[in-house]
């Protein structure tokens, strides 16, 4: 018989997180949390933080779609509305997986590393995304809101052929039975604590591919080898290109495989 995991519980967290995080919405089913949000992000506030125990059109990045099984997973979106500068996106895109995997270290004593910008691994398999979208206006130059969607593969097992090699969950690497709650809660007290500082980069260095590590970049559909060099203090990942050239990486539109 399947065991039965905890549900997510809205008292529960509302009384354990920061008061930054004006409400908390558990919704059964939804085609997204991201999209949920961004239909009604102009009259909601900064800190609303959406859930959902499905989604029907979970998304990804670079169009692919995230599994997002019945209670399997979390499946948690926090509105922004932070001030117009397009350093807090980069921000953004390395604190949400580094106070994840700090949550996860802190609860469980497990080590994600964090594969560049802000995909969580263990053991050579993928457990967590994020998804980070922006309203920006006509002229791109500014932005109205930013969504920071997370999804973590917590007690999820069937996952389609095509990615299951790649993905496990979280709790095929406890002892224990996980309860969402207090990875939420952890994880969402710890993500405030990184929105209030700049003191980020640095430690975003400790958790990620390590220098030297052989990686496939492509952007635009083209690939190319290199090596992981350093993380800059913009918080850009620096590679190593064969040729001995170095190129400067922004989260948008690249993604990293190993070799
Ligand atoms: C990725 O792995 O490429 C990113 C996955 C992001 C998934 C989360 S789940 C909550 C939020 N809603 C979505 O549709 N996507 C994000």
């Amino acid at each position: 018989m399947e065991k039965q995991n905890p549900n997510l519980e809205r008292t529960r967290i509302i009384t354990q997180i920061p008061s930054f995080y004006v409400s908390v919405e558990i919704l059964d089913t939804i085609g997204s949390t991201n999209d949920f949000i961004k239909d009604n992000a102009l009259t909601n506030s900064e800190g609303w933080v959406v859930l959902a125990e499905t989604q029907t059109k979970g998304k990804g990045r670079n169009g692919r779609i995230f599994v997002s099984t019945k209670g399997k997973g979390l499946f948690c979106s926090i509105l922004l509305k932070p001030v117009n500068d397009n350093r807090i996106l980069n921000k953004l895109s390395l604190i949400t997986p580094l106070a994840m995997a700090e949550s996860i270290f802190g609860l469980y004593g497990l080590r994600p590393m964090i594969k560049w910008p802000n995909d969580l691994w263990l053991n050579g398999k993928k457990i967590a995304g994020v998804l980070i979208e922006t309203q920006f206006s006509q002229d791109q130059k500014t932005f109205d809101y930013v969504v920071v969607g997370i999804g973590v593969n917590v007690h999820t097992q069937n996952f389609p052929s095509e990615i299951r090699d790649i993905a496990s969950s979280l709790e095929d690497f406890t002892q224990i039975r996980i309860d969402r709650n207090e990875l939420l809660i952890k994880f969402l007290n710890t993500f405030k604590r990184y929105l209030d500082t700049s003191d980020f980069v640095e430690e975003y260095r400790k958790w990620m591919l390590p220098p030297g590590t052989e990686v496939i970049v492509t952007h635009h559909g083209v690939s190319y080898f290199g090596r992981v060099s350093w993380l800059n203090e913009n918080g850009q990942l620096v590679i190593e290109k064969s040729d001995g050239t170095s190129v400067i990486l922004n989260s948008e539109e690249i993604h990293l495989s190993l070799k």
